[in-house]
């Protein structure tokens, strides 16, 4: 940044870009540079209420003139309500009109027009490269060059959240030297207080060696992980992004019927890939005051950006869905919703997930806007034997000759129904002080069968039972 960026009289001098990438810094080392003091106020947190937000503009600027100071409103597009932008107009009379100083401002990749009769002058700020994440995280936790490195390409974060990272990292190790856990458990403690309020975190215990998964849908699995793992390779240092007009972002659809393993399979796509995966909470989510909802959605997009965390809306029908027909002012609220988050989708660069039990509710404008469709079956009868067999661990003891077949054949239902009644049958089993027996199984497959409102098949032998052979 140039001394002639804060000298050019009474410009209006933006940071523009994705959160946690430095704008306010950037500007401040302007401002001091040129001699300007700085007096901040983040737009956020102005008045909602139109009196309350002029009176406090003037007082800013009366503050301003008196102490000689030059403002730097940061996050300026938080006050852009449904592209009504009266608020930033008011900006310019209440307050830029007063001052003859330089205004500094920050606001994200869409930077909003201000028409404030001064000349502009916009700094894109964009991520770093590697090798400056590198010497970032070397310096930050005084690592070797190498462990830098490997810092950089397995945690691209931004670097206000390496920073955070960081100073949790080193407040976990104390006295002793820094590990590669301590650093681990330092971005998931600023992630967790990031993304908590809205998600919480999923962990999996379970590996890909327990997901019993059709061939085709498997590579599916893969091809999505190469195109988290290689974006930056393909998108940016291949030049596709330009070439294709497509950015950073991926985001991919699971549909299927309830217990395919869509959730199993979003946290072991995160555990392959070292990232933290955090599942939305809808409920928390979908505030019932207007426009708190897209607030709530951009600070979680933002999150997950810098700290390179992957969302899951599970379910996401309610929030993905299709948009409506106007009936009443709810409707209306959640087509906004829906198109704040086509918008922000647009210029995502981070990873989401989205699961849902029927694709056709998800609104065909997202459909279109996905990287990758998953679609998960009802797995057939061979792959319900081996989620039979799977289900069992082997400490747990069980009868010998157990007809896995036959369940597979008689209970036509996905993993998660199996799961549930390998746990009941266990459960029945210990109870009774015995192992876990073919009696055991059936019974739980056909309690979970008729919850879920199915008629079992009826036993068909195979061959002629002993009792009533004629030997
Ligand atoms: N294809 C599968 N392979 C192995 N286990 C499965 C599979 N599908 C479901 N399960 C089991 O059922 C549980 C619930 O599945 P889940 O991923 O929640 O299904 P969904 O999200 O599709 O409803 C999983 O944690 C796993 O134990
Ligand atoms: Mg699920």
């Amino acid at each position: 940044m140039s001394r002639d960026a804060v000298k050019a009289n009474g410009a209006i001098v933006i940071a523009s870009g994705a959160p946690g990438l430095g704008r306010r810094s950037l500007l401040a080392a302007a401002a001091k540079e040129g001699g300007v003091n700085l007096l901040e106020v983040d737009a956020k947190k102005l008045s909602k209420n139109q009196a309350e937000f002029s009176r406090q503009l003037r007082m800013i600027a009366r503050e301003c003139k008196l102490l000689a100071k030059a403002p730097l409103i940061r996050n300026i597009d938080a006050l852009v309500d449904d592209k009504d932008t009266s608020k930033i107009d008011l900006i310019g009379t209440e307050l830029v009109a007063e001052l003859d100083t330089n205004v500094f401002v920050t606001c994200g990749v869409n930077r909003p027009q201000l028409r404030w009769d001064r000349p502009v002058i916009v700094i894109e700020v964009k991520p770093p490269s590697s090798a400056q994440r590198a010497k970032l995280w070397t310096m930050l936790l005084d690592a070797s060059e190498g462990d830098g490195e490997y810092l950089a390409t397995t945690y691209p974060l931004a670097p206000a959240m390496m920073h955070a990272a960081a100073a949790a990292a080193k407040a976990r190790a104390g006295a002793r030297n820094l590990t590669p856990e301590d650093v681990e458990l330092g971005i998931r403690a600023v992630l967790d207080d990031k993304l908590g309020h809205f998600a919480k975190r999923v962990d999996v215990t379970q590996t890909w060696n327990d997901l019993v998964i059709e061939r085709e849908q498997a590579q599916s699995i893969t091809e999505l992980i190469a195109r988290i793992r290689q974006r930056r390779t393909v998108y940016e240092t291949w030049g596709f992004a330009a070439k294709v007009g497509k950015g950073l972002g991926v985001s991919a659809l699971f549909s299927g019927p309830p217990g395919t393993g869509k959730t199993m399979v979003a946290a072991l796509i995160a555990k392959e890939l070292h990232l933290e995966l955090y599942q939305v909470d809808m409920g928390k989510l979908v505030s019932k005051y207007i426009g708190e909802t897209e607030k709530q959605l951009g600070e979680l997009f933002d999150a997950a950006e810098a700290g390179h965390a992957i969302l899951l809306f599970d379910e996401a029908d309610s929030l993905f869905g299709k948009r409506t027909e106007v009936k009443s002012s709810n409707d209306r609220y959640a087509n906004l919703e829906t198109n704040y988050l086509l918008q922000r989708l647009e210029t995502f660069t981070g990873i989401c997930l989205l699961t849902s039990n029927h694709e056709s509710n998800i609104d065909p404008a997202f459909q279109r806007r996905l990287s990758l469709h998953l679609r998960f079956q009802v797995p057939d009868e061979d792959e319900r034997e081996k989620l039979w067999r799977a289900m069992l661990p082997d400490a747990a003891p069980v009868a010998p000759d157990l007809d896995f077949t036959g369940l597979a054949r008689r209970f036509e239902m996905s993993g998660g129904y199996i799961r549930n009644a390998a746990l009941r049958a266990a459960f029945l089993a210990a109870d009774e002080g015995t192992s876990i027996t073919e009696a055991h199984l059936e019974h739980a497959a056909r309690l979970e069968y008729e919850g879920l409102g199915k008629i079992v098949a009826p036993r068909v032998p195979q061959w002629p039972s002993r009792s009533s052979s004629s030997l």
